[in-house]
């Protein structure tokens, strides 16, 4: 089931719980002052399962979107051990990498910084797709972390002007078998 059915169908229910609860003001709108107690009484029971019914319905809703999202992608290098560290340094004009082959299905770390200005750091999939990216800043280091699933060539690009050969920083590394 695709995820727009599934939304359908939960707006579906809703709409039927919407449709109820005029039903229910409207049968009951007929009722005299002396009865309000009871009704009243009813009404906090539907209100009560309406309450848990919405839980029940958004509950799980929420937790399989949840799913969806990459956190794995950027948690991944919390398992010690089992992440590949590349060291990156910036230079007007090229990029300096501590090694220029990871494997692929297994975190990769990369500890960014630059020896002169910012730069932007980003990373292009063989199809030149931009896969992650993060700043090259003199005197700090950021880490961004990824896993990469498809093996070839990726390129790293700067991504923010740097000077007259901006456009020349360039490097590759690949992504394959150790
Ligand atoms: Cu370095 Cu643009």
């Amino acid at each position: 089931m695709s995820t727009q059915e599934i939304a359908w169908r939960v707006s579906l229910v809703l709409m039927t719980l919407v449709v109820f609860g005029f039903a229910f003001v409207a049968i009951n709108s007929g009722t005299r002052e002396e009865d309000y107690a009871p009704l009243q009484k009813r009404a906090y029971r539907v209100r009560t399962r309406l309450f848990w019914t919405l839980v029940s319905v958004f509950g799980p809703v929420m937790i399989y979107t949840l799913v969806g999202l990459p956190y794995d992608a950027s948690r991944a290098g919390s398992v010690a051990g089992t992440v590949q560290v590349v060291e990156v340094k910036g230079y007007q004009w090229r990029w300096e990498l501590s090694r220029d082959h990871v494997a692929k299905d297994q975190p990769v770390e990369f500890r960014v910084t630059s020896a002169d200005v910012n730069h932007g750091f980003g990373i292009y999939g063989p199809d030149m797709h931009l896969v992650a990216e993060t700043q090259a800043m003199p005197g700090y280091t950021n880490v961004v972390r990824y896993t990469f699933r498809e093996e070839g060539t990726y390129r790293i690009l700067c991504l923010e002007y740097c000077g007259v050969a901006h456009h020349n920083m360039m490097t590759e590394f690949k992504v394959g078998a150790l």
